[in-house]
């Protein structure tokens, strides 16, 4: 379930901290401790009320206990555009939580009239994103070369995305080249 953020999951926000890759790609320090994580919860319940987007807890369906977080970032509103984001906590990974969480993301996007276009970036080596993302029927567009400094490095990022009415999996019958003509 993707709910509110509470102050009953800060554990799942320090072990998420932990990661070495998720504080590079957020406001999540490394490593931090709980009033680091409180702080980072109360941003995420921010977000909605200063427009930036909707951060959700992705919780466990039955219990509700946190597993992770997922945005979906309002900045390219205006342009029908939305940006997406999630992490799992370690403890909690490779049990189709994100892909799940990408499912019921999309739906909830789609109640936003403005919107036509979610967008999705994952570094090339990234291949539990990339799954997480194809899983949830988001079409690969192709490679944005140093589309961003991650970590004090210029990367290159994976276009992914999603588009309003157009079933998923018919979006690009096959990937494009990279290569150009
Ligand atoms: C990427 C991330 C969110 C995936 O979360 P998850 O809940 O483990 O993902 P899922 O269980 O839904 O797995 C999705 C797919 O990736 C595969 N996968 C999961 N972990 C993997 C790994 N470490 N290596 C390779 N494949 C992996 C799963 O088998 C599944 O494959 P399938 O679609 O063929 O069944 C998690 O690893 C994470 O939080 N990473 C750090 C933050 C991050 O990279 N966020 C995304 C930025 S674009």
């Amino acid at each position: 379930m993707l709910r509110r953020f509470e102050d009953r999951d800060v554990g799942m926000v320090q072990e998420l901290s932990t990661d070495p890759y998720v504080p590079l790609i957020g406001t999540l320090p490394p490593a931090c401790d709980r009033a680091g994580a409180l702080a980072y919860i109360a941003r995420q319940r921010q977000r909605h009320v200063e427009g930036t987007g909707f951060s959700f807890a992705v919780g466990d369906a039955g219990s509700g206990q946190a597993l992770g977080m997922i945005g979906l970032w309002l900045r390219d509103r205006a342009l029908g555009r939305a940006q997406v984001g999630y992490a799992v906590m370690p403890r909690a990974r490779r049990r189709g939580v994100a892909t799940d969480a990408l499912r019921a993301l999309v739906p909830f996007a789609w109640t936003l009239p403005e919107l036509h276009r979610l967008e999705l970036h994952v570094e090339p080596w990234n291949s539990a994103s990339a799954s997480a993302a194809t899983s949830a029927g988001f079409a690969v567009e192709g490679l944005l070369r140093g589309y961003l400094e991650i970590g004090g490095r210029r990367r290159d990022l994976m276009s992914y995305a999603r588009i309003r009415d157009v079933p998923s999996g018919t979006e690009v019958p096959h990937p494009p080249s990279l290569g150009g003509a």
